[in-house]
């Protein structure tokens, strides 16, 4: 069973607040004209060296000791193969890490969306700390979300209390819908 896009952000994602990133960047976009769908995410985490970056590569590989197969990294590239696209892992240690997914827009295999709201909120309550800069871009139509200026806004209520989760998933799927992302 293939995960939708918004579960395989979240665990994309996860390993970089386990890199200790302390800033993250997503981006979601679809453009139609090019009948393509990029999942793009950058960290400033620990990073990886060459040795590592070829090893998470392939599907029985993991640093975690409470699962013994690592599906995380191995997955995403599997999915911009059957999906037509490309798959783009750079890393450095002590720098931090690019991971961008390709897609077909229209291809058969490529998952749905998914609910991305669900997605970011978990994120952002699990890690309220990091900065947290998203972005989801469909044809012209653009919608963002930047931790700090919520943080910022929010005057002192924390990004993790539960009214914040809240509002936090229920405004990104409004925005979502509004940029007719699906
Ligand atoms: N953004 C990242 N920064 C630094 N290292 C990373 C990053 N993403 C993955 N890694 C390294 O690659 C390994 C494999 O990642 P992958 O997501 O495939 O599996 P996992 O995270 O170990 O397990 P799972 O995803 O099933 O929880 C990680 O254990 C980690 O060592
Ligand atoms: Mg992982």
């Amino acid at each position: 069973m293939l995960a939708d896009i918004a579960s395989t952000m979240l665990d994309l994602a996860n390993n970089s607040v386990r890199a200790k990133a302390t800033s993250l960047r997503i981006r979601l976009v679809e453009e139609e004209d090019k009948n393509r769908f990029l999942l793009w995410i950058k960290d400033n985490g620990q990073g990886m060296d060459r040795k590592l970056l070829e090893k998470v590569q392939s599907p029985f590989f993991t640093t975690r000791t409470t699962r013994k197969i690592g599906l995380g990294i191995p997955f995403a590239k599997e999915l911009a193969q059957l999906c037509e696209g490309r798959f783009c892992l750079k890393s450095k240690p002590g720098q931090g890490t690019l991971i961008a997914i390709e897609m077909k827009a229209d291809h058969w295999d490529r998952p749905p969306l998914g609910d991305v709201g669900e997605a970011l909120s978990t994120l952002i309550q699990s890690a309220p700390e990091v900065e947290i800069r998203f972005g989801a871009k469909k044809n012209q139509k653009r919608f963002t979300l930047n931790t700090t200026k919520l943080k910022e806004l929010l005057d002192g209520v924390r990004l993790d209390s539960p009214d914040v989760i809240l509002w936090i998933k229920d405004y990104v799927r409004q925005e979502l819908t509004k940029i007719e992302m699906r």
